[in-house]
């Protein structure tokens, strides 16, 4: 089974985190990218859109504004049909609780990814200030 990493990142902790997970299960990392990365524009231009050509495809984004990044969002809106791959999210946030939009960002995920019929096995939320190296390293590892 091919595996492929697609990440929103706007300042590098989703990245960092991608870029482990790449090393460590030899898959290759594709960036969404957008016209302007301003976190307030709700409807942002697209101007790189990474194909979803694996069976089994890593979603990764932000949490800004106690939801999913806008771009990652549209994104994921864009999406062809996703069936049959299974598909892995993960998120990372800065505030000291998932409760403060690392949820409601993976629920946001989610249902994206099963409205395109995508199967999702592995959800992880990242608290950069909490426990930050052990949810890494158990999603890594797991
Ligand atoms: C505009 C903006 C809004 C954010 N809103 C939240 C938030 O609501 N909840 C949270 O836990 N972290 C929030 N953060 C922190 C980021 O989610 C966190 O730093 C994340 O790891 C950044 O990922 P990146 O470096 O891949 O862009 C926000 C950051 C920015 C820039």
């Amino acid at each position: 089974m091919n595996t492929k990493i697609i990440i929103y990142s706007k300042t590098g902790n989703t990245l960092s985190v991608a870029e482990r997970l790449s090393e460590a299960i030899n898959a290759p990392i594709e960036r969404v990218e957008a016209e302007d990365d301003n976190p307030n524009i709700s409807h942002p231009v697209l101007t790189v859109t990474p194909a979803v050509d694996a069976d089994h495809i890593v979603f990764a984004s932000p949490v800004h504004g106690f939801q999913l990044a806008q771009i990652m969002r549209c994104y994921l809106e864009g999406l062809p049909d996703l069936s049959g791959k299974t598909v892995d999210l993960f998120i990372t946030h800065a505030f000291p609780f998932c409760w403060m939009g690392g949820h409601m960002a993976l629920r946001q995920m989610k249902k994206l990814v099963v409205k395109k019929n995508g199967k999702i096995k592995k959800v992880t939320c990242i608290n950069w200030s909490r426990k930050r190296e052990k949810t890494i390293n158990d999603m890594i590892g797991g």
